[in-house]
């Protein structure tokens, strides 16, 4: 299929959705290539995994809540899109209450294990060691959401996940090139790994084959009907798996794979309940993740910035348009190195989400020149030396939001599995500081806040986002994609607010992304790249070029009539389902 063609269908789907609405009360809309938009007046998912979908339709059709839902999608996807769907990872969900109750962040990030040092990666990181590995933080994160809110049994959650990884599960295309990559990577050298996710006769997976994870599914299991404290704790319990909890097996691979995490670390690991940042966008308020995050404060401080210009005199795509968001990003990012770090271990001696500290801001931004990074932290000495998370989206019948973002850090995190329990490790250690006091032009990054403490949660980008408009959601999106998550985010809600795009519009709209260091304007593959880039550099910009920017599984509510629209982003195969 061309670019071109692609980019018509894409363009036409939200109106065929219009057709569609007056036809049923929950309608599907398959352009081709995966994509799909939903829209329906009941419960809607949207994921980037189709069998977690289901399972996620599943139970909102049996009565289940949104937070329900997303226990089981969370637990479901831990299977069918190990890329980033885990239990051996961690994350954040967002989850607004219907009814106008308080919003709540689950913050579920990994913590560093007591045996890490703050000097750990300053030789150099090998990605694919167990050492990169932190605490998981995804089975006590699903507990505690599913305390709080949940209302259906625990072991109903979780079983689906145990028949996906029991019987198997059918593997689509976006899963197969997924795997075969990894696969095909020399650097992929755990046996376990290989073992567990090859198929049978080593050949390259295909589309419609059938994946199954027995050890997964026993560990899954276990979780499932002794409980989250199953995967935590390995003294006591009345079931163990082949005589070994998932606890022991970790521990055992620890050993085995030189790796950091002890038992103790495992029993002391929690989920914290926590407020979300809560911010303010031309009318409309903005929830988001807050430290160890740093997606709220960055993106409501880049609002913030971006509030104060008449963002849609201007085309979104237009150059004009481009260097302002950049420029907001750029100094947003630059604060975020500053000051952003595990709360618990950081004192934040700015608060730099309020409107006042935008205006300041805002002095040193000309609308004819781009601003170079190097003078925006005097106070940071620049050195000369020289992806995977997923996101869905979920409401309930009633209104009950959750928006969801959890990771193994890169794709398939460390590729260490553990031995006997079939689960994946992640390599989020890799999101500290590297090496203390070395920011570089590169990219790295070095200041105190997020260096490495044993205990410390590692700053995360991830940002699940609710918008409200009169204190309902109107917008529930996230993205996997480091630290270009924020920027996403930002696209998202940009063109959702200032531009009044549809929603499907919202997501396939081309994205950009400036992080402060390197000192260029990423933008997203698009017919008028080489136009765009041009203009850019006439204004100072150096310009880079991305294929693709993040995966933002997102849901519209229309605040007048109700209408929920799930939009499964095309960047990747996703599903957005409806209830009838
Ligand atoms: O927490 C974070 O910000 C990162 N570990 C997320 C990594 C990621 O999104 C990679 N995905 N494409």
């Amino acid at each position: 299929m061309t670019n071109m063609f692609v980019h018509r269908v894409r363009a036409i789907v939200p109106y065929l959705a219009c057709l569609h609405l007056l036809l049923a009360n929950s309608t599907r809309l398959d352009a081709g290539n995966g994509e799909i938009t939903v829209e329906s007046k009941g419960g809607v998912v949207v994921c980037v995994s189709p069998p977690a979908a289901e399972v996620g339709l599943a139970v909102l059709k049996s009565g289940g809540n949104a937070v329900d839902a997303a226990v089981a999608v969370g637990f479901a996807q831990a299977v069918t899109w190990p890329e980033a769907g885990n239990i051996g990872g961690g994350g954040f969900m967002l989850v607004c209450p219907a009814n106008g109750k308080e919003p709540v962040v689950v913050d579920y990030r990994e913590v560093a294990p007591q045996k890490a040092t703050k000097e750990m990666f300053a030789k150099g990181i090998d990605w694919q060691s167990a050492k990169t590995a932190g605490v998981p933080g995804t089975v006590r994160g699903l507990e505690l959401a599913h305390k709080k809110f949940g209302k259906k049994p625990w072991k109903d959650l979780v079983m689906p996940a145990v028949k996906l990884a029991e019987d198997g599960f059918t593997v689509n295309a976006a899963l197969a090139k997924s795997l075969n990559e990894v696969l095909s990577d020399p650097k992929t050298t755990n046996a376990e790994f290989r073992k567990t996710f090859s198929r049978k006769d080593d050949a390259k997976w295909q589309n419609g084959d059938t994946l199954r994870q027995p050890n997964l599914g026993r560990t899954l299991r276990v979780i499932a009907e002794v409980g989250p404290d199953a995967f935590y704790h390995n003294k006591d319990l009345l079931l163990r798996v082949d005589s070994k909890t998932p606890a022991d097996l970790l521990e055992a691979e620890m050993t085995f794979s030189n790796g950091l995490i002890t038992s103790k670390d495992l029993v002391n690991y929690k989920a914290i309940e926590r407020q979300p940042i809560r911010g303010t966008y031309r009318g409309f308020e903005i929830l988001a993740p807050p430290p160890p995050s740093s997606g709220g404060i960055t993106l409501i401080e880049t609002l913030n910035i971006l509030e104060n210009f008449e963002v849609k005199k201007h085309p979104w795509n237009s150059p004009e348009t481009t260097h302002l968001v950049a420029e907001a990003m750029r100094r947003a990012f630059c604060d975020r190195a500053r000051y952003l770090g595990d709360p618990d271990f950081t004192k934040f001696t700015v608060n730099t989400t309020t409107k006042e500290y935008a205006k300041k801001l805002i002095k040193g931004i000309d609308l004819t020149k781009a601003t170079r990074s190097d003078t925006l932290a005097p106070e940071i000495e620049l050195s000369k030396e020289s992806n995977d998370t997923t996101h869905f989206s979920i409401i309930d019948k009633d209104g009950m939001a959750v928006s969801n973002t959890y990771t193994l850090e890169n794709a398939y995190g460390c590729r260490v599995v553990v031995r006997g329990a079939g689960y994946i490790l992640n390599n989020e250690m890799t999101d500290f500081n590297p090496r203390p006091g070395v920011t570089t032009r590169t990219g790295i990054i070095g200041t105190e806040p997020n260096q490495i403490a044993p205990g410390k949660r590692m700053l995360s980008s991830m940002c699940p986002t609710i918008v409200l408009k009169d204190n309902k959601p109107i917008l529930i999106t996230g993205s996997p994609g480091g630290r270009t998550i924020i920027n996403t985010v930002l696209g998202v809600v940009v063109n959702t607010i200032d531009y009044e795009a549809g929603g499907r519009a919202a997501i396939d709209a081309p994205r950009l992304h400036h992080q402060w260091f390197p000192d260029r304007i990423v933008i997203e593959e698009r017919p008028d790249a080489a136009k765009l880039s041009a203009a850019l550099k006439m204004l100072g910009h150096t310009v880079a070029k991305s294929a693709q920017q993040g995966d933002a599984h997102t849901i519209r509510i229309d605040p007048k009539t109700g209408m929920r629209t799930g939009i499964a982003d095309h960047r990747r195969d996703g599903k957005a389902l409806g209830e009838q």
